[in-house]
């Protein structure tokens, strides 16, 4: 052993065991278990309340595996530090959360402790959820009380050492977790504020729309300047969005609520549920989300600059009539053969005309992203459509159009639709999605 050696032992051994001490003296306690309450006796204006801001928050989308009971768990959330299991969060006494205290249960809002004291993992993104206030906490404990028991238990999660140490989330949280409601901005007006409260509280739209640093946590410096999900490419929702129009209040209301604006597409992906969970909310609720967002939009085109975008768009669109050519032929083998399989394939649903036709391909955060993975899924799968516009569904065209054709096609489209440089590693996305399809 060198010297050199024989040093960093001597700190490292006593540096980490007073790490794992300090965290042990950190550790939290049990809450003491509860006779579940009884659902008769809950207040049912707390028990609508809490359902709201349960949709608000996807509580559903997570808790709910393919095919099981609502709110039972079991869904597989891959990270990249392993599989992690969503829990049961019905009343279930045993299984569930039944004989949980709604102290318990804000606290692991808040802070990510189970009501046994063991700390929960980021995956769980209590780390937006502890803006929340107590009522609205306790509003969504009660209406949780009141669906279904299920007596399920979930899988144990799949994580290495030393992911699987849960102690070692107390250094997490230290680092990352900044508990507690959000500062009311006096500069700002009531809804704007309302606004963030739900995008930045029980929305966690950061979650996804943020990029994450090496340990899994929300760079909080970059808020919203776009993620990963799902093996989804999450566009930034800041002045980085890259829709060639920037989003405005009304365009953002009709994407939250219905899934789908007329100048920006369709909401496909990880984001569908989320659209379909705002549908039922409330439209003050949905109008200050949009309102808070749209102050971290780029400024908003003049009424001319955003006709002659429209326009241009539409250029682009194809025509349906069979001999049609667009003005702009490629010379490429490549990009001419992706134009066979787009006329062949697409072209009966995109092209020019409004009304119930998909929107211009050129305007769509999709087409104009810096990545393809997107349009891939959406070809692979097609697109399911959202609860506000529920005629706009796509088909799925994983099974009739090869590899290689559909890299010939994305590679056509962004040249044909969009301005910006050619996609990376197509093919690879390409076999990738393939692979797991
Ligand atoms: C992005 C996915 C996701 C969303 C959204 C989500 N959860 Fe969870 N939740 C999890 C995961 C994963 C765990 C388990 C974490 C662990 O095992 O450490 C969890 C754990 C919990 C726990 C601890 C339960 C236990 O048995 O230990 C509670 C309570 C909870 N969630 C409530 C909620 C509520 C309420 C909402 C909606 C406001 C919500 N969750 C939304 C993923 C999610
Ligand atoms: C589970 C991950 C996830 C969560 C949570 C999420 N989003 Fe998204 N969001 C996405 C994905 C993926 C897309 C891209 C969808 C597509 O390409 O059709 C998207 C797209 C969007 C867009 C369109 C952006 C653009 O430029 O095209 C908006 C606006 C948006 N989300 C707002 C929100 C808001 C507001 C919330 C919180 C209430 C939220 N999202 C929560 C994954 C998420
Ligand atoms: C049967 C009609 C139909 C066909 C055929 C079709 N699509 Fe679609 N596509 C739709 C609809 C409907 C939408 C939803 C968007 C809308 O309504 O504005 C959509 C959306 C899309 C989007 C997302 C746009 C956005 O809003 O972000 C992409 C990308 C796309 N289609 C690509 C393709 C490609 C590539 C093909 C050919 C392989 C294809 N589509 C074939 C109907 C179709």
């Amino acid at each position: 052993m060198s010297v050199r050696q024989v040093l960093l032992l001597v700190c490292a051994v006593p540096l980490t065991a007073a790490i794992i001490a300090a965290f042990w003296a950190m550790r939290h306690g049990e809450i003491a278990p509860v006779e579940p309450p009884d659902p008769g006796s809950i207040d049912s204006g707390q028990v609508r309340l809490g359902k709201d801001l349960a949709g608000i928050g996807a509580c559903e989308v997570c808790h709910t595996a393919p095919g099981g009971a609502p709110y039972a768990g079991g869904l597989a959330l891959p990270t990249p530090f392993g599989v992690i299991f969503s829990t049961n969060i019905t009343p279930d006494p045993e299984l569930g959360i039944g004989r949980w205290s709604a102290e318990a249960f804000r606290r692991a809002m808040r802070q990510g402790i189970d009501r046994d004291g063991r700390h929960l993992y980021p995956a769980f993104p209590y780390d937006s959820f502890t803006r929340a206030t107590d009522e609205d906490l306790d509003a969504i404990y009660a209406y949780l009380m009141t669906v279904d028991p299920v007596h399920a238990v979930v899988p144990d999660n799949d994580l290495e050492f030393p992911f699987n140490v849960r102690l070692l989330l107390a250094g997490w949280n230290l680092l990352f977790l900044r508990q507690g409601e959000l500062a009311y901005d006096e500069r700002q007006d009531e809804e704007w504020n309302r606004g963030a409260y739900l995008v930045e509280g029980l929305g966690h739209c950061g979650a996804c729309h943020s990029p994450r640093n090496l340990l899994g946590a929300v760079k909080l410096n970059a808020a919203f300047a776009g993620g990963e999900a799902e093996e989804w490419y999450v566009p930034p929702l800041n002045a980085d969005a890259v829709a060639p129009i920037p989003w405005d209040q009304l365009q953002l209301v009709n994407y939250l609520f219905d899934g789908w604006d007329e100048d920006h597409g369709i909401a496909a992906g990880p984001m569908t549920p989320v659209v379909n969970h705002l549908y039922d909310q409330s439209e003050n609720d949905v109008f200050a989300m949009a309102t808070y967002l749209e102050s971290w939009q780029r400024p908003a085109l003049s009424d001319d600059d955003k006709m002659s975008v429209v326009e241009r768009a539409q250029e682009l669109d194809w025509d349906d009539s069979p001999e049609y050519l667009p003005s702009n032929l490629p010379e490429e083998p490549q990009l001419l053969q992706g134009m066979e399989v787009f006329r062949d394939q697409c072209s009966s649903c995109h092209k020019s005309g409004g009304g119930q036709l998909p929107v211009s391909l050129a305007l769509t955060s999709t087409m104009n992203a810096p990545d393809p993975r997107n349009v891939i899924h959406i070809i692979f799968d097609g697109i399911r459509a959202p609860r506000g516009v529920t005629q706009r569904s796509m088909p799925s065209f994983g099974a009739s159009i090869t590899d290689d054709d559909i890299v010939d096609l994305l590679t056509y489209m962004r040249w044909h639709f969009t301005d910006k440089p050619a996609w990376s590693e197509v093919a690879e996305h390409v076999s990738n999605k393939r692979s797991h399809w």
